[in-house]
Parts: structure tokens; C-alpha cells; sequence
């Protein structure tokens, strides 16, 4: 398998599925977020990297719209997303997962990762109450594409274990799969290395890569293993206190100077 650089330039001009302009986000003095622009193709794996409190988690509580920026525009699939609530993402093709788990710990690997499938369904919460046909139709979607994660992350020895007696790095797996459960066109990943040991992380990638290849979505994967990062992403945008000084392929953007000098903290 390629390391995914080829053909970038071609995506990058087809529509954007993710378009993000001069965003900017300021909690009281502090500017989190500074003028940022960046475009992601459909299908396309993008790395946001950055040291400790560059913008990143900011960048996506904006785009999953738990934050509202201050300024700037955010489109996906061609329509403003600043209009819309955080419950709606799901439903237009946006999942994530977030840098602290968030998942339900007495809850079963299966109920979490169904959790997650519930978009996927095309009845209401009013159909389900009334057992109307195609509720269930939709229960059994719902069911089959949970199992279809559960097979995917490896998890089919655990689904019925509840979560809180999982191992860290099994439940970021459920997170991950929970995330992919709702069928999404972009997928936020805060950090889905972090707190993993080596082997872990190598398992990790190993994952990503399979559904990188087999769903066609985008992802915007934040993360600090640079390892990771530069072997899974077609592009890498950098940031150094909410601003933008870096975006393009991983072998462009490691050697940047900006990016050693802020990232590394190493001189060129
Ligand atoms: N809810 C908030 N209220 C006030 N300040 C915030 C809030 N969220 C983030 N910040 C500030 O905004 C800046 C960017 O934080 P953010 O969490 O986006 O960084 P990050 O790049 O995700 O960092 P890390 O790598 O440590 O996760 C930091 O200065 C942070 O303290
Ligand atoms: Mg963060």
C-alpha cells in the first residue's frame, strides 16, 4: 500500500467536503484559534498537529459546533455548518472521537457502538416509540452496522463486556468503531493514539489504515505520535498558537521549518 501521498493535488481540486475559513476563536484575551483556512477533498486523511494548546481540540469542538467561532466560515459539503447544533452532526456525516473518552462504562462494547449507529437509522425517536415498521427496519440497520464495527475493530471477543472492565487501549477501539457506527463522510479523531503504548499504537495504525481503505471517508486525525501521524495522513496542516504555518505532504511538512522550530521546539 502506498503511503497515501499520491494525488493529492487532484483531490484538492475537486469540491471541498470540508471548508474552513479565516476561523477564529478567543476564549476572553486568549486567541485559541487565528485566522486558520484549510480544505479537505472527500476521502481524504488530514493530520492537524501542533504542541499543547496550539487550537487543535478547539479547531474540532468548532467543526463537531460545540463551540461557535467568533469569526470566519465553516462549510461542509457546500453548506454552512455554523447554523446547525452539535446533534446534528451525525446525521449530515461528521463523527469524532474526543481526546478524554467519552463513552458509557456500564454499558456493553456492543450498546456504545449501537449508541453510535443511531443516525444511521432514517426513523425518528417517534417511530421507535410506536414499534412502527420501519423503526424496526431500522433497529436491524442499526444492528447490523454495529456488528459490522464490532467485526472491523477486533472487538467480537469483548462485545458483550461492559465497558468499564476494559483495558484503555480496547475502549479507544470502541470509540473508534462507535464513531464509524453512524456512517460518517469526515471523521474527527482527537488524539486516538494517546495514552497507547508502542505495539499499541502500531495496532492502532494498522486499524485505521483498514477503514481508511475500506469506507471512503475523510479524516482530520489530531495527534502527537508524529510517527502516526506522518505514515496514515495524505496531508498535514500544522499550528502554532491557533495559526496556521504549515499544510501539505507529510514529507513537506516534517522537514518545514516552522513546524521544528514551533513544533519541536529544535532550530533548522
Ligand atoms: N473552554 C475553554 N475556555 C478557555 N480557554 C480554552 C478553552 N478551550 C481551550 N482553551 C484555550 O485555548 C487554547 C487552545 O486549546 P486547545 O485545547 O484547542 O489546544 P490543543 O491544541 O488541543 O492542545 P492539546 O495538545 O494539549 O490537547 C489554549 O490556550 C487553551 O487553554
Ligand atoms: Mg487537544
Amino acid at each position: 500500500m502506498s503511503s497515501g501521498e499520491g494525488g493529492i493535488a487532484d483531490k484538492v481540486n475537486n469540491a471541498a467536503l470540508l471548508r474552513i475559513s479565516n476561523l477564529e476563536v478567543s476564549f476572553g484575551g486568549i486567541v485559541a484559534v487565528d485566522n486558520l483556512s484549510f480544505e479537505m477533498a472527500p476521502g481524504e486523511v488530514c493530520g492537524l498537529i501542533g504542541a499543547n494548546g496550539a487550537g487543535k481540540t478547539t479547531i474540532f469542538n468548532c467543526i463537531s459546533r460545540i463551540y461557535t467561532p467568533s469569526g470566519g466560515s465553516i462549510t461542509f459539503d457546500g453548506n454552512n455548518i455554523l447554523d446547525l447544533k452539535a446533534r446534528d452532526m451525525a446525521g449530515i456525516g461528521i463523527g469524532r472521537t474526543f481526546q478524554n473518552l467519552v463513552l458509557f462504562p456500564s454499558l456493553s462494547v456492543r450498546e456504545n457502538i449501537e449508541a453510535g449507529a443511531h443516525s444511521v437509522g432514517k426513523s425518528g425517536f417517534f417511530a421507535d416509540l410506536l414499534r412502527l415498521p420501519i423503526a424496526s427496519a431500522t433497529r436491524r440497520d442499526i444492528q447490523e452496522r454495529a456488528q459490522e464495527m464490532i467485526e472491523l475493530l477486533g472487538l467480537s471477543p469483548i462485545a458483550e463486556e461492559p465497558i468499564g472492565s476494559l483495558t484503555f487501549a480496547t475502549r479507544k477501539r470502541v470509540e473508534l468503531a462507535r464513531a464509524l457506527a453512524s456512517d460518517p463522510k469526515l471523521l474527527l479523531l482527537d488524539e486516538p493514539a494517546g495514552g497507547l503504548s508502542h505495539g499499541e499504537v502500531d495496532e492502532l495504525m494498522e486499524r485505521v489504515r483498514e477503514v481508511r481503505d475500506r469506507f471512503s471517508l475523510a479524516m482530520l486525525i489530531v495527534e502527537h505520535h508524529l510517527n502516526f501521524v506522518m505514515r496514515i495522513s495524505d496531508r498535514v496542516v500544522a499550528v502554532n498558537f491557533g495559526r496556521k504555518i504549515a499544510d501539505g505532504k507529510p514529507s513537506e511538512v516534517s522537514v518545514n521549518p516552522a513546524v521544528l522550530e514551533a513544533y519541536l521546539g529544535t532550530a533548522a
